[in-house]
């Protein structure tokens, strides 16, 4: 059985943000990214904010003693999020099975990192000091030994977050049904040693 974290364990601070776990009420936010050409030109098609409406409840599902799940990010201040950001299992068909997400057990398979920012908000750092917590995160508050991100091999910049984080190109592999998607790893020892390195 694995013991759920409290609330205020899964609000994560870094120096300019909040980052809690995406609630019903972030519906908004999940629109303006999720339908937004800009921000899905390397992830997926956009969706319409119907479908965004009726997939709320479930991508709300956490795993894992809320270890596991999608998270929002806003500015200390702000009352609204400007990114989501996910620490979730890489599907290597389809999409993430929110349906399989449960509380009381961590998900199979190896768990990303990734993360989505309003247009506006891009260029200034965000994303980096987004992932660099969410890592931070995976290798203090779960067992993971290792995280991985996968990217369309064309997002350079999503690319340069993973590398100032520290995760390392392994190449191209199959992920939600591609077969050359550009994956990245880093290792709780690596991590561990450029922290403290
Ligand atoms: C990818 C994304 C998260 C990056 O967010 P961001 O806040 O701009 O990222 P950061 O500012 O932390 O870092 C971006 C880095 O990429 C670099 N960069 C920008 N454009 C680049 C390009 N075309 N090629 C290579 N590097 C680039 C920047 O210089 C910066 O590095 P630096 O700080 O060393 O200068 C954001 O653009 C986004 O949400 N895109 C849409 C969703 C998406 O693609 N998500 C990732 C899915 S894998």
């Amino acid at each position: 059985m694995i013991a759920p974290l409290p609330q205020a364990s899964l609000m994560l601070e870094t120096k300019r943000l909040w980052i809690s776990p995406l609630t019903i009420d972030d519906v908004e936010l999940s629109t303006a990214l999720l339908c937004d050409p800009d921000v899905m030109k390397y992830v997926s098609d956009p969706m319409t904010p119907d479908a965004v409406r009726q997939e709320m409840p479930l991508v709300t599902r956490r795993a894992a003693g809320g270890r596991f799940g999608i998270w929002v990010a806003r500015h200390k201040g702000a009352a609204e999020g400007f990114a989501t950001c996910v620490l979730t299992p890489v599907p290597i068909d389809d999409d993430v099975d929110w349906d399989a997400m449960d509380m009381a057990r961590y998900p199979d398979g190896q768990i990303e990192v990734g993360y989505l920012l309003r247009r506006e908000a891009w260029g200034q750092g965000f994303a980096t000091e987004i992932c660099a917590r969410l890592l931070q995160f995976a290798f203090e508050q779960t067992r993971l030994t290792q995280v991985v991100a996968t990217t369309d091999p064309d997002n350079r910049r999503s690319q340069a977050v993973l590398e100032k984080c520290g995760m390392q190109p392994i190449g191209l592999r199959r992920a939600y049904g591609w077969d050359d998607v550009s994956w990245f790893v880093l290792s709780k020892e690596r991590w561990q040693n450029r922290r403290t390195g």
